[in-house]
């Protein structure tokens, strides 16, 4: 009986507190600008700079690492291309779940390949990962920076807005000091 009546004095107690907000998931502030110019792009360019040839006084000359190392390098750049498509998804960063998405997942699947293509030691299938690595950067910017990339003269335009609920997050981080939730 006296584990009874415990239990319905516990059901008359008010509801506990719900507990507080979960932190954040991820960590956004890095502006696209810093990703691309800091994460993307360095990933991006350790990876071509070991395909292909180029030209100099001294004629043409391979890109094809030639130590350990380089080969090492290259692979990293590959693996920081696939890895950049997901940091391209993530809530508060990703602009729609057309092309946006689209362009981001095949980043992450030619960064994959061109990854493969080293280990294989395949100059050859490097180059073209590179190549087609290089129309997903470019067919991105076409669609969502070109466009709206400052006119000649005038005031520069902005880039399409984010969605609602992205800017929501924003707008109250910004004025809160706080991470978006
Ligand atoms: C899903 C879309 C998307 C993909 C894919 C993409 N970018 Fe970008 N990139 C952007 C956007 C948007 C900006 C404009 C950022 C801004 O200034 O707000 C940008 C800007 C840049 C910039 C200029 C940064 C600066 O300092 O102004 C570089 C460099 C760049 N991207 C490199 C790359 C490379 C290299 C790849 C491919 C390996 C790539 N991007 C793939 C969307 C993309």
């Amino acid at each position: 009986m006296a584990g009874t009546a415990v239990l319905l004095h516990g059901c008359q107690r008010p509801a506990p507190p719900p507990p507080p907000p979960a932190p954040p998931p991820y960590n956004v502030s890095l502006s696209m600008k810093e990703l691309m110019g800091h994460v993307v792009d360095p990933g991006a360019w350790a990876f071509w700079r070991a395909s292909g040839t180029v030209t100099t006084e001294t004629g043409e000359q391979s890109l094809t690492p030639t130590t350990e190392q380089g080969w090492e390098t290259a692979e990293s750049g590959a693996a920081q291309i696939a890895e950049a498509g997901n940091l391209l998804l993530l809530p508060g960063r990703k602009r729609d779940d057309g092309d946006w998405a689209t362009f981001a997942r095949t980043l992450s699947r030619q960064g994959l390949e061109a990854k493969a293509a080293v280990e294989a030691r395949d100059t050859r299938r490097m180059f073209e990962s590179g190549a087609a690595i290089y129309q997903t950067c470019t067919g991105c910017h076409a669609k969502y920076v070109m466009p709206y990339l400052p006119p000649p003269s005038g005031k520069p335009t902005p880039l399409p807005d984010w969605p609602g609920d992205v800017k929501a997050r924003q707008q109250r981080f910004q004025s809160q000091g706080k991470p978006a939730t």
